[in-house]
């Protein structure tokens, strides 16, 4: 069972009070989950996704001791150092959409800092929220699977979202403590966490139904205008082989399109890709 959250910078009451949403955060049937100590709240948004919760709940811990990162990544995860959450969606899209989803994550991410802390965050192809060349969050988008049948779901996605709150050089291994930043230090104060959270769960939601409305080429051009990777000269790191080239333009399907130095045209697809300024920077 989730404990209570004493001393927290969360408290669920708070965060419920302030929501706007009428899906995200807001299911009738399957409540949000604030704990003290998770694994990954990933893993607790699949468990009830495969025991048969319905769209909208959110798992938050203060604490991740397993925190999952992309490819195979940890996610930094102590205590009250940052917001550590999954969403459970189940979508109605069309397979080619369903990608689009991370890019709706990050524009949710980057609208609720603005909201809430007056920062203007950007975004790094295709889910990390940056300020300054540092990296201020990640996305971990994932499907349960092996889910229980009733015919009425849809499949479930997990939408695992990691924003740093507070962390200082201490905090952090050395090859990390240039790459990171977090809003307490950016902003000189301690931030309201719960309206971060509930600021998260409205502005999901609206790019959320933007897709699911079919408007996808709406939710590139706004990903677009908040972009920190275009326009700039890239690293990527495939399976096998390494890539230079300007970051040109993201397809309606969501891919990087990179042109090489030999004029080439590159579509690079999330997954198993890495990227980094040509000088090796982060964003
Ligand atoms: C990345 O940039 O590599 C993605 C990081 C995603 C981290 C979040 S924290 C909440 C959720 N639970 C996890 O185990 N991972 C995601």
């Amino acid at each position: 069972m989730p404990e209570p959250n004493n001393n927290s910078r969360f408290a669920l009451e708070v965060i419920e009070a302030h929501l706007t949403s009428t899906i995200v955060g807001r299911s009738k049937t399957d409540a949000n989950e604030i704990w003290q100590v998770l694994d990954s709240t990933n893993n607790r948004a699949s468990d009830l996704a495969r025991a048969g919760a319905d769209e909208g709940p959110f798992v938050l811990a203060r604490q991740q001791t397993a925190g999952r990162g992309r490819q195979g990544k940890s996610w930094l995860s102590k205590a009250d150092s940052g917001v550590y959450i999954s969403f459970l969606l189940r979508p109605e899209l069309t397979p080619a959409s369903l990608p689009l989803l991370s890019f709706v994550a990050g524009l949710a991410c980057a609208e609720a800092v603005e909201r809430t802390c007056g920062l203007q965050p950007g975004l790094k192809w295709v889910n990390d929220l940056v300020f300054d060349g540092r990296k201020l969050g990640g996305i971990l988008c994932e499907a349960p699977g092996q889910e229980t049948k009733n015919r009425q779901q849809k499949s479930a996605v997990i939408i695992g979202i990691g924003i740093n709150l507070d962390l200082t050089a201490i905090d952090l291994p050395a090859e990390l403590k240039d790459r990171v930043a977090a809003l307490d230090q950016l902003c000189g104060r301690q931030i309201d966490a719960n309206l971060l959270v509930a600021s998260l769960c409205s502005a999901l939601e609206k790019y959320y139904l933007l897709l699911r409305s079919g408007k996808g080429e709406t939710i590139i051009k706004l990903w677009k205008e908040r972009s920190a990777t275009l326009g700039k000269t890239i690293r990527a790191t495939l399976a096998d082989k390494e890539i230079y080239g300007l970051a040109a333009d993201v397809a309606a399907d969501g891919a990087l399109i990179v042109r090489t130095e030999e004029n080439k045209e590159i579509r690079l697809h999330a997954g198993e890709i890495s990227i980094r300024l040509a000088d090796g920077s982060y964003a």
